[in-house]
C-alpha cells in the first residue's frame, strides 16, 4: 500500500486546518486557518463565532491544501475527518464537507477521533517511533497518558479527573490578564521569571495513581493573585508564570516517566498542543535520558491542532478498511477505543529487565 494519498480535514475547535499525506507520514501540503484574531477578545472560545468561521474557511483551506500539494481531488484515495470530540457546530462544517468531497469524488470517507489524530501525529516527524510506547497526550481538552502497544491501539492508564493542562495555562493566562491561548504566553513569560519567587504545590502527584488533576492549582492561583497584591513588587508575572508552569510541567514528567519505568516501555511520545511547552520538553528529555528512555515529539507545530494528524490517523483507519458511511455524524464527547488500566498488569519482578525492551503481549491484553 504505497503512495496511498489522504486528505485530512480538522475543524473540532477554533482551528480550520487540512492537508495531504502520502503513506501516512509523509506531509506533502499542511494549511492552517486559526481563529485566534476571533476569539482573543474573548479570552475564550465562542462556539457559534468558531462554527461560523469553520464555513468561511474550510474550501479555501482544502483548496489551497490540495493546490499545494500539487494534486486534484481525483487523485486522492480517501478523506479523513475528526468526527469529534470537540464543538459540535464546528465538528458538523468539518464532517459535512469532508461528506460531500468523499460523494464527489467517490473516496472513501474515514471518521478519526481527535486523540487518535493527535497520536498520530508522531508519526509524521518520526515515522520510525518504535511500539509499544507510552503516550502522553496533553492539550487543551484533555490530559491522558495511554499504553500503546501497537499503531491503533491504546489502553488507558491515567487521565485527568477535572481541567486538562492545556486548560489550566489558558486559564492562569486569562487570570493574569495576559491573552489567548495562554499556554505559549506562559511558556515565553516563564523564560525570563524564577519558580522560587512564586512556588506552587505540585498538583495530584500521587504515586499510586496515574491521574492527573489541575483544577486546585489554578484555585491556588487565584489565592495567590489576591495576597500577592501587597508584595507584587518582588514576585512578577514572569515568576507567577515560571512557578506555575514548573508545578504542572513536573508533575507531567513524573508521572508520564513513572508509567513507562513502570511496565518496562523504552519509548515515551508525547503529543498535543501542551506538548509544545518548552520547559515540558527540555524536562520530559532530561528525566527520559536519565532512566534511558528515548522521547519521541512532534513539531511544535504538529502538537497543536492541524489536518496532517488527522490524516495520519486516516492511513491507519485505511488501512484497516474502517470507513464510514456518508451518514456519519459528528459527536462531541467520547472516548477512544481503549482498554482499561485495570486490564494491563504491571510486569512483575522478574520481567523488570533495564535496558532492555520487553513487552509480553500475552500478559497485556
Ligand atoms: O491540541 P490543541 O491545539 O487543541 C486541543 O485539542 O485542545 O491544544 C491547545 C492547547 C491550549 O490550551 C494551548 O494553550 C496549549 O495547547 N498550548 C500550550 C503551548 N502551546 C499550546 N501550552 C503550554 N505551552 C505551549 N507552548
Ligand atoms: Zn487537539
Amino acid at each position: 500500500m504505497s503512495d496511498t494519498l489522504i486528505l485530512g480535514i480538522e475543524t473540532s475547535c477554533d482551528d480550520t486546518a487540512a492537508a495531504v499525506v502520502k503513506d501516512g507520514y509523509h506531509v506533502l501540503s499542511d494549511v492552517l486557518q486559526s481563529q485566534d484574531d476571533i476569539h482573543t477578545p474573548f479570552g475564550g472560545i465562542v462556539p457559534e463565532f468558531a462554527s461560523r468561521a469553520h464555513i468561511a474557511q474550510v474550501e479555501p483551506v482544502v483548496h489551497a491544501a490540495l493546490d499545494q500539494a500539487g494534486i486534484q481531488l481525483s487523485d486522492l484515495d480517501a478523506v479523513a475527518v475528526t468526527q469529534g470530540p470537540g464543538l459540535i457546530g464546528s465538528l458538523l462544517v468539518g464532517v459535512s464537507f469532508a461528506k460531500a468531497l468523499a460523494y464527489t469524488a467517490n473516496i472513501p470517507l474515514i471518521g478519526v477521533h481527535h486523540l487518535e489524530g493527535h497520536l498520530a501525529s508522531v508519526w509524521l516527524d518520526s515515522p520510525e517511533v518504535p511500539v509499544p510506547h507510552i503516550a502522553l497526550v496533553v492539550s487543551g481538552g484533555h490530559t491522558n497518558l495511554y499504553l500503546v502497544p501497537c499503531r491503533g491501539e491504546y489502553r488507558l492508564l491515567g487521565q485527568t479527573l477535572d481541567d486538562a493542562a492545556g486548560e489550566a495555562f489558558d486559564k492562569a493566562a486569562k487570570m493574569l490578564g495576559l491573552g489567548y491561548p495562554g499556554g505559549p504566553i506562559i511558556d515565553r513569560l516563564a523564560q525570563s521569571g524564577d519558580p522560587h519567587n512564586a512556588p506552587f504545590s505540585l498538583p495530584y502527584a500521587s504515586k499510586q495513581s496515574f491521574d492527573f488533576s489541575f483544577s486546585g492549582i489554578k484555585t491556588a492561583l487565584r489565592y495567590f493573585l489576591q495576597s500577592a497584591d501587597t508584595h507584587r513588587d518582588t514576585v512578577s508575572d514572569a515568576d507567577i508564570a515560571a512557578g506555575y508552569q514548573s508545578a504542572i510541567v513536573t508533575v507531567l514528567v513524573q508521572k508520564t516517566i513513572r508509567a513507562a519505568t513502570c511496565y518496562d516501555i523504552r519509548d515515551v511520545i508525547m503529543v498535543g498542543g501542551v506538548a509544545a511547552n518548552s520547559s515540558l520538553r527540555h524536562n520530559m528529555r532530561t528525566a527520559a535520558e536519565k532512566e534511558g528512555i528515548r522521547l519521541h515529539h512532534p513539531h511544535p507545530r504538529h502538537c497543536t491542532d492541524n489536518g496532517a494528524m488527522i490524516a495520519a490517523a486516516g492511513w491507519t483507519a485505511y488501512a484497516e478498511k474502517q470507513f464510514a458511511s456518508l451518514d456519519v455524524e459528528p459527536f462531541a464527547q467520547g472516548s477512544i477505543r481503549t482498554r482499561d488500566a485495570s486490564t494491563v498488569p504491571v510486569p512483575t519482578e522478574q520481567h523488570h529487565v533495564r535496558g532492555e525492551r520487553v513487552f509480553h503481549p500475552s500478559t497485556a491484553t
